[in-house]
């Protein structure tokens, strides 16, 4: 099996001022509104439990389950949603949340599914926006991050299911031979 370091990218606390931040920038953009976060799962869950609890203004919360990565999910102008939102989005403010956008593949298709159901508005809200490997344009409205490149892991993003644990973010490099 080959063997794995992880070098740290950013560290806890850069992650939670900066989730500060964008709550507060929320916070303000939607004053005197009650808007509906929806995040996407599973990826978020951190992320997503730390921006509400710094919101200063009312909201609702729901989750998306998108299909596993890969078949189906990239070729198809659809997706499929293993847990839709509970929530009835017609005529509210809607603001998707996500860990990361690499392809952009996913976040595109899951705004234009809730964007058909009618709601007043549909923003995005992403922790990490990757670039390496962009294939879809998608518009970001708040971002906490813009990485370049690399396997990224920690705080919900994970690999093969291990990391999600971590508070801290962490690139993921395999081990040369002389590691
Ligand atoms: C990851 C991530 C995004 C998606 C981004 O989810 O959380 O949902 O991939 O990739 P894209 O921009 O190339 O579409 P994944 O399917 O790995 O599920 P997870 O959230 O459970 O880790």
């Amino acid at each position: 099996m080959k063997g794995y370091t992880k070098e740290l990218l950013l560290s806890r606390e850069d992650i939670q001022k900066r989730v500060r931040e964008l709550a507060l920038e929320i916070s303000r953009d939607y004053q005197g509104t009650e808007p509906i976060l929806i995040g996407i799962l599973n990826g978020v869950i951190f992320f997503f439990a730390d921006l509400v609890r710094n919101l200063t203004i009312p909201i609702k919360l729901d989750f998306i389950r998108a299909a596993s990565y890969g078949a189906g999910t990239t070729s198809s102008g659809t997706i499929r949603l293993s847990k839709d939102v509970e929530i009835d989005i017609r005529g509210e403010h809607v603001i998707i949340v996500e860990d990361i956008v690499d392809t952009g593949l996913t976040l595109s298709k899951i705004k234009d599914n809730l964007e058909k159901r009618g709601p007043e508005s549909v923003k995005i809200c992403v922790l990490i926006d990757k670039r390496e490997r962009r294939e879809t344009q998608v518009n970001i409205d708040y971002c906490g991050f813009h990485i370049e490149e690399g396997f990224i892991v920690g705080y919900g993003l994970d690999f093969n299911e291990q990391y999600r644990h971590l508070a801290d973010i962490f690139v993921l490099r395999e081990k040369g031979p002389s590691d």
